[in-house]
């Protein structure tokens, strides 16, 4: 039963798709560790990403125990020797809820769509729900209903995308995990081509992926994730409240695209930093916005098999 459960926390959106966690089961307990075999090192040398990437598993695995018929109690970063793991999970019977179904057929649903978004505006109200669905799990999520912030993280989201795209060993270390043969990674078949000038849609740069509708322009959202600090405790809980937050919209026809280059970046994240004037620590942005209907579906993006994750 644990192992399903699992099984259903690998489908949690990762930084590269890199999948960097590891379980430990027992009867009714599960411990969950960050692999640090598979942390960027030279584009995450805190950790950030990979921290996030642990706690979207966290929530996927509690979110998923909780439609099958089990409560999680979660302890974050439990004490004890080895830093890597990052919480330890106990299970205890609970009455199945209503909605069981449908959360599991959002995490099944769930993934990264870099195609432009349609020219629908996301109202204020969507972005102001998901950013409180966020705050349920104890992360800071700010909705940018300012135009005049708005147009400023823009510019440093480009400038961060430029940065890193001259920046060699960065990119070198990105390309290792993009289109790569095997369980893990992003395939380009889930990347977009690029449009033509020089109009980035993703850093990923350009795709397989035909993305006809590439001529419109977008009105999507933005909202801000992020903390009071900047540690694993906190990177943990960001990490759950994307998975919240990602989930619903899911549900709810919207469509997320995290951009973690602009904190990754040490020059865009002090602008970010300077911006937010100390009401957060900016620990990822995230854009939100809806996909054309009736267009063609993603390929999934691949994960490793339950028994890859499996430490015993
Ligand atoms: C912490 C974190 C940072 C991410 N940063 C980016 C990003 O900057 N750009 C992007 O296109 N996708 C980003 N992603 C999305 C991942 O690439 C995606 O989750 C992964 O490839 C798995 O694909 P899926 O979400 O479709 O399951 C990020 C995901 C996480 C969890």
């Amino acid at each position: 039963m644990v192992r399903r459960i699992v099984e259903l926390a690998t489908l949690a959106p990762s930084i590269h798709n890199t999948q960097p966690w590891a379980w430990r089961l027992s009867d009714r307990e599960a411990r969950l560790y960050a692999d640090d075999t598979r942390q960027l090192r030279v584009e995450d040398p805190l950790r950030r990403n990979m921290v996030i990437s642990c706690g979207a598993a966290l929530h996927h695995f509690q979110l998923a125990a909780q439609a099958l018929g089990w409560r999680a109690e979660v302890k974050r970063l439990p004490e004890g020797d080895d830093p890597m793991l990052m919480a330890q999970v106990r299970l205890a019977r609970t009455p199945f809820h209503d909605d069981a179904g449908e959360v599991l057929d959002s995490m099944r649903a769930r993934c990264t769509d870099r195609r432009r978004f349609t020219s629908w505006p996301v109202p204020d109200e969507r972005l102001e729900a998901l950013a409180e669905e966020a705050s349920t799990w104890d992360a800071t999520a700010l909705p940018v209903l300012d135009l005049a912030t708005r147009f400023r993280l823009e510019s440093s989201i480009r400038r961060a995308l430029d940065l890193r795209a001259s920046d060699a060993i960065a990119t070198a270390e990105q390309a290792l995990w993009t289109g790569r043969s095997g369980d893990d990674g992003v395939p380009l078949q889930v990347v977009p081509e690029s449009p033509p000038g020089d109009d980035r849609l993703s850093r990923f740069g350009d795709g397989l992926l035909n993305d006809t509708r590439a001529e419109v322009r977008s009105s999507d959202g933005l909202i801000v994730l992020g903390g009071e600090g900047d540690s694993f405790g906190s990177w943990l809980r960001t990490g759950e409240a994307l998975s919240a937050l990602w989930l619903r919209a899911t549900r709810t026809g919207l469509s997320v695209v995290p951009l973690s280059q602009p904190v990754e970046v040490p020059a865009t994240r002090a602008e970010l930093q300077a911006l937010l004037r100390g009401t957060l620590e900016p620990h990822l942005l995230v854009r939100i916005g809806w996909q054309a209907i009736g267009r063609r579906e993603l390929p999934r993006t691949p994960r490793r098999p339950v028994d890859e994750v499996l430490r015993s």
